[in-house]
């Protein structure tokens, strides 16, 4: 019984940081959980005297050793885990073109269950090694592969939203499916992944974007999703060809944002991609239906979509969480993103001639809390509260001998002595100071010994 008890109960005993608010650290010196939720987290000295009158005697202990850290798990609001395979190739063409040459070829592969399993079963390792312990995928358009991906996200026990995508537009792959069979196989893959009753996997309704998804699809979409209390995921505003065509689609419409509000997807549980190009009428309409973004900076880059004005979308009242949208994005990790984020926001402040980029604490933000609340997640996790669950990283700044040791003045405070850790984490560290992954409390990877 002792084991079992050890196993639901944990103390982490050492510097423990996250985000109080958009610009703000927290601090603590102890955290402690129980089945998943964080109960109690202070001071060392609070520690000590609980210890002292025996309230931890049945948690199992972690001691942070020097240069360690436990920091919330990383969210990552929008990436494609059927487009894996091709990270870091094809990235020659716009939007458009690159969807049609390298995307939805890849994509249609995904009939084949087998090969999706194949796939899968390394991508959501790989997302958790990065330090990705909540992630909103789009899988592909077929309803027992993306079945596969949300097994596999409860076998390896990440925090996920899962989505199968929508198309019925034509295109060169023949990639889509009729109406009717789309809304039918949408609402089984809801119900299917509402069956597991798990709630570390949620179904997210997935219409892929307006070039893809005519109206009566997306407003027979925004039904289920009203049904079923679910979450909308979609593209909007990525690159300045796809916004004309949307608008050649939709004469009566007049943006992009429009044509998603009368198909009846905006609403406070959805979320958008990348969203660079919004004019003030749609930054507005988002806001106003309370829409978050997921920005996705690599990608953004890469396919030359444009440079997105987080700093401003945040200002007009939109939650911005930040994704690593692979394959357009050629990185999987959220620390990647991050640093993007930082660089983008800082081209933008330069152009502009102005001094508000956002900064590394803010950047850290955006991947952590953030994202949770882009997700209408941060009820649960982002940062660390009594009575959220705990997804967190134990990260280790030194141990790796990738990062160079910063000498330490004798006046530091251990806040900043803390922050300064963190400081370095943001900017430099890789999957090697990840040493282990806490999904609600539960170790789910392992790369300490
Ligand atoms: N817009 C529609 N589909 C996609 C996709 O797969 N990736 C990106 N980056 N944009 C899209
Ligand atoms: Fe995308």
């Amino acid at each position: 019984m002792a084991g079992i008890m050890s196993g639901t109960k944990k103390i982490f005993l050492g510097p423990i940081v996250s985000s109080s608010s958009f610009k703000d650290l927290s601090f603590a010196g102890y955290l402690a959980t129980e089945n998943g939720k964080i109960t109690k987290l202070g001071s060392r000295e609070e520690y000590n005297s609980l210890q002292q009158s025996g309230a931890f005697t049945d948690h199992k202990t972690i001691t942070l050793k020097p240069g360690q850290l436990l920091i919330p798990g990383f969210v990552d609001c929008h990436t494609h885990a059927p487009q894996f395979p091709n990270l870091g190739i094809g990235l020659d063409r716009p939007l458009l073109e690159w969807l049609d040459k390298y995307t939805f070829p890849l994509e249609s592969q995904y009939k084949d269950v087998e090969f999706a399993a194949k796939v899968y079963d390394k991508v959501v390792q790989r997302l958790l090694t990065n330090g990705t312990t909540t992630a909103c995928y789009f899988g592909s358009l077929h309803l027992e592969g993306t079945i596969e991906l949300a097994k596999t996200v409860l076998k390896h026990k990440q925090r996920a939203l899962v989505g199968k995508v929508s198309m019925n537009l034509k295109n060169d792959a023949g990639y889509y499916n009729e109406t009717a069979a789309e809304l039918d196989q949408v609402e089984k893959f809801v119900q299917t992944i509402l069956s597991y009753k798990n709630d570390l996997v949620q179904p997210v309704i997935t219409p892929r974007f307006a070039v893809s998804c005519d109206e009566p699809l997306m407003t027979g979409l925004a039904m289920i999703a009203q049904k079923y209390d679910c979450r909308i995921q979609s593209h909007i505003s990525e690159n300045l060809k796809e916004i004309e065509y949307v608008l050649e689609m939709y004469p009566s419409c007049t943006s992009y944002g429009e044509v998603y509000d009368k198909s009846q997807i905006l609403s406070n549980k959805c979320i958008l991609a990348h969203a660079i190009h919004l004019t003030e009428a749609e930054m507005s309409l988002l806001a106003a239906r309370g829409v978050s973004l997921a920005h996705c900076p690599a990608s953004n880059t890469r396919l030359r979509s444009g440079l997105c004005p987080v700093r401003k979308y945040r200002q007009r009242g939109l939650r911005v969480g930040l994704g690593t949208d692979v394959s357009g994005g050629d990185s999987a990790s959220i620390l990647d993103a991050v640093r993007r984020s930082m660089d983008v926001s800082t081209h933008l402040d330069l152009q502009a001639g102005g001094d508000n980029a956002i900064s590394w604490k803010e950047a850290f933000y955006l991947a952590t809390m953030g994202g949770a609340e882009a997700l209408n997640l941060d009820h649960k996790i982002g940062n660390f509260q009594v009575g959220k669950e705990l997804d967190a990283l134990l990260v280790d700044v030194y141990a790796a001998g990738n990062i160079d040791r910063h000498e330490y003045s004798a006046d530091n405070t251990e806040e900043e002595r803390v922050t300064n850790l963190l400081q370095k984490f943001v900017y430099l560290a890789d999957d090697r100071n990840i040493l282990q992954v806490y999904v609600k409390g539960e170790l789910v990877k392992d790369i300490s010994n």
